[in-house]
């Protein structure tokens, strides 16, 4: 019998091993017992550079300002408002996150951005039309010293706009620089110990990934050429990193999500994610689609249809600008109802999305969706969702909490050395992940990932909801 229980003992330490070696580089396991533990201190000031000072950027910027002030409440922030269990549910632990993990303070924060227009940021949030007056008035001080810097742009990748603040350059690499410049200078003249870069600037033309994207070397030598793949949004994303800037994507637009990025960032350990704010619609379809796959309710058709007044409604009207959204609005289903499993419920659905610019109602969206489903025996419902949202409202606690999370990857080794932050793919309608890798787009799947990032950095364990010890 001892025999045979120690042969068994082999067999079982055999699969484990074999476990082990399935995992690929760079995989690294999720176990309490990996993390190294070691967050550097959120010490002096973080500096916060935003491409494009627009209804986004000015509605952040104000609000953090109000907050600071305490004449209003960061609502929507997780980093501000939010809670995370730790240990069992009887335990009674559940901080503030930003008691949990060493975050940068709001009075931290210091400002600076690149615009097409000369507007400062007071001006700019007037003429978003996004806050009343009278809120813009008691910060007017703080965002009337935000002037923007000249901007890396050209017409043809956002065909709805020009502006006189532009820079010139003899090539893409020389824009490159200059912005490098910018970024020493505010690093120098803000007196900030670290800095984020969070692109909230028009979104570009449709761009396929192409051979000037493949490698840092392609990259370069295709900004040297002024390789049309080329956006402005990745002349800042390499000024960014190669200034060891961190950088988020808050457009649809391809930007660091090309392998040329993911380089510069593995090797220089800097932290980025993307792509495009995930606010309005998509975050319905990604609580609803969630809940009819977990009933096992088949979809048959989905048409969503916007209509916003604001300056992003008006860039999305052009074509190319509409189709970079497109793609982006268009993944979420597929991937969270998974088709291929499910070919009777989700192998046959007409996905739709509309954006109509109209100009009535600014930046207050109205986004509709008529959903199509079948239960039992095939039966068909219908459910219409009408959200009567405020684009840049829902915007600008995401923008805040991502520039607070990818400072904390910043100062943990653990997060930096892997370049792509997926852990934060709870805020992006397109989410980055490692190439191969299907992205989650279940908001609830994305928060579960978020929380136990953070608790895997802190050593707790790990939340399974298994729960079966608490009726041992
Ligand atoms: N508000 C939302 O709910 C939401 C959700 C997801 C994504 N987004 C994206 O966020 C971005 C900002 O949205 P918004 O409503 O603030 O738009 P906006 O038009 O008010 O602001 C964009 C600003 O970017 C500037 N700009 C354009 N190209 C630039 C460049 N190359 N360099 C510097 N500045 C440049 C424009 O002049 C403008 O001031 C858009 O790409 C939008 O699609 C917004």
């Amino acid at each position: 019998m001892a025999k045979v229980k120690k042969s068994r003992a082999k067999v079982v330490n055999a699969a484990r091993v074999e476990v082990k070696s399935e995992v690929k580089p760079g995989v690294k396991s999720a176990s309490p017992a990996h993390h190294d533990g070691s967050i550097e201190p959120a010490k002096g000031k973080l500096g916060v550079m935003i491409p494009g000072m627009g209804a986004v950027a000015t509605t952040f910027v104000a609000g953090v300002e109000a907050v600071r002030k305490g004449i209003a409440q960061p609502i929507g922030s997780l980093t501000q408002m939010g809670t995370i269990r730790l240990g069992k549910r009887t335990d009674g632990r559940s901080p503030k996150i930003k008691e949990f993990v060493p975050l940068a303070g709001l009075n931290d924060l210091v400002f600076t951005g690149w615009d097409i227009f000369e507007d400062n940021m007071y001006a700019a949030a007037q003429n978003a039309g996004v806050l009343e007056r009278d809120l813009l008035a008691k910060v007017k001080g703080r965002l009337s010293a935000i002037t923007p810097m000249k901007a890396v742009f050209d017409h043809n990748y956002v065909k709805k706009i020009d502006g006189p603040n532009v820079k010139k350059g003899k090539n893409k690499l020389d824009l490159a620089e200059q912005l490098r410049q910018d970024i020493r200078d505010f690093r120098k003249s803000s007196g900030a110990s670290r800095l984020v870069t969070i692109w909230c600037a028009s979104t570009e033309t449709f761009i396929e990934p192409s051979a000037a994207h493949q490698s840092l070397k392609a990259l370069e030598k295709g900004m040297k050429e002024n390789d049309e793949n080329i956006a402005p949004s990745m002349v800042y994303a390499y000024a960014s990193l190669m200034e060891g800037v961190p950088f988020a994507n808050g457009a649809p637009n391809l930007t660091v999500d090309i392998p040329a990025m993911h380089e510069l960032a593995h090797e220089r350990e800097l932290p980025i994610c993307g792509k495009d704010f995930k606010t309005g619609q998509t975050l319905m379809k990604t609580v609803l689609a969630p809940a009819f796959k977990a009933r096992l309710l088949g979809l048959s058709g989905w048409y969503s249809t916007n209509i916003l007044g604001n300056r992003d409604g008006e860039v999305l009207d052009d074509p190319g600008s509409f189709k970079t959204k497109e793609e982006s609005k268009l993944g979420a289903l597929e991937h969270i109802l998974q088709p291929a499993l499910y070919p009777e419920l989700y192998g046959n659905i007409f996905h739709k999305v509309r954006i109509n610019y109209y100009p009535p109602r600014g930046d207050n969206k109205e986004g509709w969706d008529n959903i199509d489903i079948f239960g039992w025996l095939g039966y068909p419902m219908q459910i219409k969702v009408d959200f009567l949202c405020r684009d840049s409202i829902l915007a600008a606690p995401i923008v805040l909490d991502l520039v607070l999370f990818l400072d904390l990857a910043q100062r943990t080794p653990e997060l930096r050395r892997l370049g792509i932050q997926e852990w934060l793919s709870f805020y992006f309608k397109s989410p980055m992940t490692a190439p191969g890798l299907y992205p989650e787009h279940d908001l609830f799947i994305q928060l579960i990932k978020l929380k136990n990032t953070l608790r895997h950095l802190k050593g707790e364990e790990l939340i399974t909801h298994l729960g079966l010890e608490y009726y041992d």
